[in-house]
């Protein structure tokens, strides 16, 4: 983050664009340097000198004007947030299904900062299937929007549609620079998935964990300016491709394999987040062809894997956050949160993020309801909802404890 961050503040063709030039005043005010990049269709509301003359820049708007002058790249490196007021139905289809046909598209394609869009249109078009469609897109990339608000359109007509007033936009603005500069100077390690161990070439033994919660987290400590490196353990490409290029990703799929990238990353990082799904045990009598069906039974031997993260507890407790997650279930003796206040108690972290296997949430849903206990079993945070949301909770949570282990 810059001493004077730069907001790029992207505009499109929509009458609400003659708001966004209080918008870039209220930006510069408040010390941001703001470089305005455009579509052709913004000209059409309000002219090109009355941003150079509000920002002192020049427009970015003609991708072809000087081989020299990479727009795209080099505003997009330089960029602290990208706010893109108004943004219009046809932007947000285009960026939600990667067309990059001008200045804008272009640059959304290259930022690695947050993403905030203002979105204004009629009703109709808001509300249009295509429409929704698209913001789920860009939501789950991590773009953020303000929806926009009910009252009088450029039609006549009354509805939702209105993009949201000035300084609505720029608090939000705000805070999403305060947030992207928390976690700075802060080297995060995020393991996720589920570890698999071999029986023969084909068959493993593993669990249903899909990486999603970890993901989550990663979003959450890229988004807040931290180095962050990711350890996936049989993560579907599909959920690996929401990161920015800015995450580190390495992959490990057998318990060993995570246990050796885990040691090496760790005297570099300043968190654990041991977020993966480990398998307690590996099979020993692993055949190196195919187990073939001959009418007996087969018997696997098992022998327990390392328990990564105790081993790191004893290493490093008390010089870096420690923190585990425990998925369980309860039987006739302890009730699940009384296995996970033990595991608290007994693995040495910090805190173990527990949550309940076994309603509709956690393994492989997007909503999740956990309880975050700490080294003595006590329950310190709740949260209940998106694995998105609980991730930004949980981070605003812990911020002050990695605070005090990096003095
Ligand atoms: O003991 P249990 O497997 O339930 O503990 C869960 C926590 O411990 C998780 O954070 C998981 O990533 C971690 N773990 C580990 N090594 C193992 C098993 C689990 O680090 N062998």
């Amino acid at each position: 983050m810059h001493d004077r961050p730069l907001v790029l503040v992207g505009i499109t063709g929509g009458i609400a664009l003659y708001k966004t030039c209080t918008l870039i005043r209220l930006l510069m005010n408040n010390g941001c340097d703001v470089q305005v990049v455009a579509t052709p269709e913004a000209f059409e509301f309000v002219g090109r000198t009355t941003f150079e003359s509000l920002t002192g820049h020049p427009v970015f708007v003609d991708v072809h004007s000087s081989v020299a002058f990479q727009g795209h790249v080099e505003l997009s490196k330089k960029a602290d947030l990208f706010v893109i007021a108004p943004a219009t139905r046809n932007i947000l289809a285009k960026l939600a299904h990667g067309i990059t046909d001008n200045a804008l598209t272009l640059v959304y394609s290259n930022v690695t900062c947050p993403v905030v869009c203002a979105p204004a249109m009629h009703t109709h078009m808001w509300e249009s299937y295509e429409n929704q469609e698209n913001i789920k897109v860009l939501t789950k990339k991590g773009v953020f929007f303000l929806s926009p608000q009910h009252g009088a359109l450029t039609s006549g007509d009354v509805g939702v549609g209105r993009m949201q007033e000035p300084d609505a936009i720029f608090s939000y603005v705000r805070q999403l620079l305060d947030v992207a500069s928390s976690w700075s100077n802060k080297k995060i390690l995020i393991t996720a998935g589920g570890t698999r161990e071999p029986i023969d070439p084909i068959r493993y033994i593993g669990n249903s964990s899909t990486g999603l919660f970890g993901v989550e987290i990663a979003l959450e400590a890229s988004r807040r300016g931290a180095d962050v490196t990711l350890i996936a353990c049989n993560i579907d490409s599909s959920l690996l491709m929401r990161l920015s290029s800015k995450v580190t990703v390495f992959s490990a799929s057998t318990t060993r394999e995570l246990k050796d990238l885990v040691d090496r990353s760790m005297p570099h990082s300043d968190v654990i987040f041991m977020a993966a799904a480990v398998s307690d045990y590996r099979v020993i009598n692993t055949s190196d062809v195919k187990n073939k069906k001959n009418g007996t039974n087969i018997f696997l031997e098992l022998t327990e894997n390392p328990d990564i993260l105790k081993g790191l507890a004893r290493t490093y407790k008390g010089k870096k956050l420690l923190i585990g997650f425990a998925a369980e279930t309860g039987d006739n003796i302890y009730s699940s949160f009384e296995y996970a206040q033990k595991k608290a108690k007994n693995k040495g972290v910090d805190f173990i993020v527990f949550n309940e296997v076994g309603s509709h949430k956690g393994f492989g849903h997007g909503d999740t309801s956990v309880h975050v206990i700490n080294d003595e079993g006590k329950v310190v945070m709740n949260a209940d909802g998106e694995k998105k949301d609980i991730a930004c909770e949980l981070a605003s949570f812990i911020t002050p404890y990695i605070n005090e282990v990096m003095r």
